[in-house]
């Protein structure tokens, strides 16, 4: 819908409907809105755009999707509106997705890996595969994301070939809104016809992946844990820091390097890559959309290319959203190097997976909270966050 007829739709259900209806009606962003904030300082998370403070988990509630506007209208482009309809049936190892809409089929099938016994299961959707161990009493199932919206180049993948080439959305985006469907397809067909359990589904993936997994976490609240695997830039590592790190002579991918080439975001991102000042969100906010859900962040501090520093500062602002929803274990960080190589978990982390899932997915007991980093960086948090944490009610 056309941003400006939905702002001016809102002011009329405002004046029709009591504050408490208005929890959908949150997302807008005022067509004459621009931000200008600092390179040097993330964003306040606990301020609404007009101004206000969020000091409620209501408030919070319209705070996050004013969020999930600001990223698509800044990063990612815009998640296509939900008015397609989905059918699926399930063989003995896929699940066969249909999308369709306006007489054109969007369709593709995930692969299906179920443990032995009836069900129903816990599963994992991941992006591309999974490279963290999964439980053998946790269901494993697999997108061909690249099918869905290739890395380059721009606009080639089912997702366009469905909703028109021209889209400004991202791989990203594309990615999260096939991991939704997968979702719609478990919630319809049900444990019965699939053998999972649609409550109790996480989503992983390493590198690009990472970051789609991260971002399918955060569009869709049907998604009990969110597990971004070495994801970096674009993942957990907030902008603003990546680009000190860059200046102080990392070679980390920044964002004016990361919008040429890979067709991940939005064509709109490049118009704030080189001035972050005006943009109105960063990474710690990703967390936040995943908040108060599991959240398990696992990075490599052997990479400078992911940006270890950038990673582990952006995850310790993106904390504080969780400790305002007094949920502060829900989201764990744990980073360590392996060698040189990429998306191989380190033996020291994968306890650590394996909590999470356990926790999230098989409901065994809470554990203790994890953030840890076997680097010691001489990051101060105060210096980038100057907005304080309200305890949310
Ligand atoms: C600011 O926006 C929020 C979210 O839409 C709303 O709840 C609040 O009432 C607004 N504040 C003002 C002063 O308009
Ligand atoms: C960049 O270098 C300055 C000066 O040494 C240091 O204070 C700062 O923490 C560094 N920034 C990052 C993100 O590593």
């Amino acid at each position: 819908m056309n941003p400006k007829f939905l702002h001016t739709a809102l002011g009329l259900f405002a004046l029709l409907l009591p504050e408490s209806s208005l929890a959908q009606s949150c997302s807008t962003i005022p067509s004459e809105y621009s931000f200008s904030g600092s390179s040097l300082l993330l964003p306040d998370p606990f301020t609404f755009l007009n101004g206000t403070k969020v000091v409620t988990k209501d408030a919070w509630a319209c705070r996050r999707d004013e969020i999930l506007a600001l990223f698509q209208a800044y990063e990612l482009g815009p998640l296509p509106p939900a008015v397609e309809t989905v059918s699926a049936t399930v063989s003995s190892n896929r699940l066969n997705i249909v999308v369709s809409a306006n007489g054109k089929t969007l369709s593709f099938a995930p692969s299906i890996r179920l443990p032995s016994g009836t069900g129903p299961f816990p599963a994992i959707i991941a992006l591309g595969g999974a490279s963290v161990p999964i439980p053998s009493n946790v269901a494993l199932t697999i997108l061909n994301n690249e099918e869905i919206a290739a890395t380059d180049p721009r606009g080639k993948g089912k997702f366009f070939d469905f909703f028109g080439r021209d889209q400004k959305t991202g791989g990203l985006l594309a990615w999260a809104w096939a991991v939704s469907r997968i979702m719609d397809a478990l919630e319809k067909l049900g444990p019965a016809a699939t053998k999972i359990n649609p409550e109790r589904v996480g989503v992983t993936g390493c590198s690009r992946n990472g970051k789609g997994a991260f971002v399918s976490g955060a569009f869709d609240s049907r998604i009990r844990l969110t597990l971004p695997q070495e994801a970096g830039s674009g993942g957990m590592g907030c902008w603003r820091i990546v680009a000190e790190m860059k200046k102080n002579g990392t070679k980390v991918e920044d964002a004016s390097q990361i919008v040429n080439g890979d067709q991940w975001f939005s064509t709109d991102f490049s118009k704030y890559v080189n001035d972050l000042s005006k943009l109105p969100l960063d990474h710690h906010f990703l967390a936040g959309l995943v908040a108060p859900r599991g959240l398990l962040v696992i990075e490599n501090s052997g990479i400078d290319y992911l940006g270890p520093v950038s990673t582990y500062g952006c995850a310790s602002a993106g904390r504080l959203i969780y400790t305002a929803l007094s949920s502060e274990r829900h989201m764990g960080f744990a980073q360590a190097a392996h060698g040189s190589s990429h998306c191989q978990l380190p033996a020291s982390l994968r306890a650590d997976v394996t909590t999470y899932i356990d926790w999230w997915l098989l409901d065994k007991t809470t554990p203790a909270s994890i953030f840890k980093t076997d680097k010691t960086y001489n990051f101060h948090l105060g210096r980038w966050v100057h907005w304080t944490v309200p305890n949310l009610v």
